[in-house]
């Protein structure tokens, strides 16, 4: 049997520091709230989807206000990644522009991408709890190019405030499902690692020509 898709669950509820809930929070009612523009080459939304509204805390902005959490992911959370993927070594992005960011989500009209990755390793702590919606779905049909084929054979995570989760999502497409209620809101942190066999340098250029405005 082939292992399909998994991924490795840490609950640090009990572990992260005092108030590191209140000061995401805060930091996330000032996130870019937009429609952001489909991302080159990783989308896996449908042909007629341009954009997809959300918002996002920029990697400056967390090393900023949140510098605990951008230490975190340089070593705390890089040793459970180490934990997590006992394969090969385990490195974080050297590039702070892509390493740690907050993904936001308000209200019911917004949701996070259908793609894929292209680092081989990803950490999510999740930063909030939901009743219903904002799970985030993971499809099992590896060719899957659209929300609706994501969702019809699938693997689906419950956030979990202070659940650190890590994956290798490049090749099961995957999204966030919008929130349920309008009054609501989602944090993810998302944090970028690599591995020797998948270092930094294969990140695509033309991400960082997308997002940055890189030459
Ligand atoms: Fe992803």
């Amino acid at each position: 049997m082939r292992p399909g898709f998994h991924w490795t669950t840490f609950n640090l509820t009990s572990r992260l520091p005092a108030n590191w809930h209140r000061g995401i929070i805060e930091t996330a009612a000032g996130a870019d709230f937009r429609e952001f523009p489909r991302t080159p080459i990783l989308s896996r939304e449908a042909a007629g989807v341009s954009y997809i509204r959300r918002g996002r805390v920029h990697a400056d902005q967390v090393q900023e206000v949140l510098p605990w959490l951008y230490r975190l992911y340089r070593n705390d959370f890089l040793e459970l990644a180490r934990r997590a993927w006992a394969a090969e070594p385990v490195m974080p992005a050297q590039d702070d522009r892509y390493g740690i960011v907050l993904n936001v989500q308000r209200g019911t009209a917004m949701r996070f991408e259908c793609h894929v990755d292209s680092n081989p390793l990803t950490g999510l702590l999740f930063c909030t709890d939901h009743l219903a919606g904002g799970e985030l779905v993971f499809g099992h049909d590896q060719g899957g190019a659209d929300v609706g084929a994501v969702e019809r054979d699938c693997s689906v995570i419950q956030p979990i405030a202070g659940h650190l989760i890590f994956f290798d999502g490049r090749h099961h497409p995957h999204y966030a499902r919008p929130l349920m209620s309008e009054s609501d809101t989602r944090i993810v942190a998302v944090m970028n690692y690599y591995t020797r066999s998948c270092p930094e340098s294969t990140r695509p250029p033309e991400l960082n020509r997308h997002r940055f405005g890189d030459p």
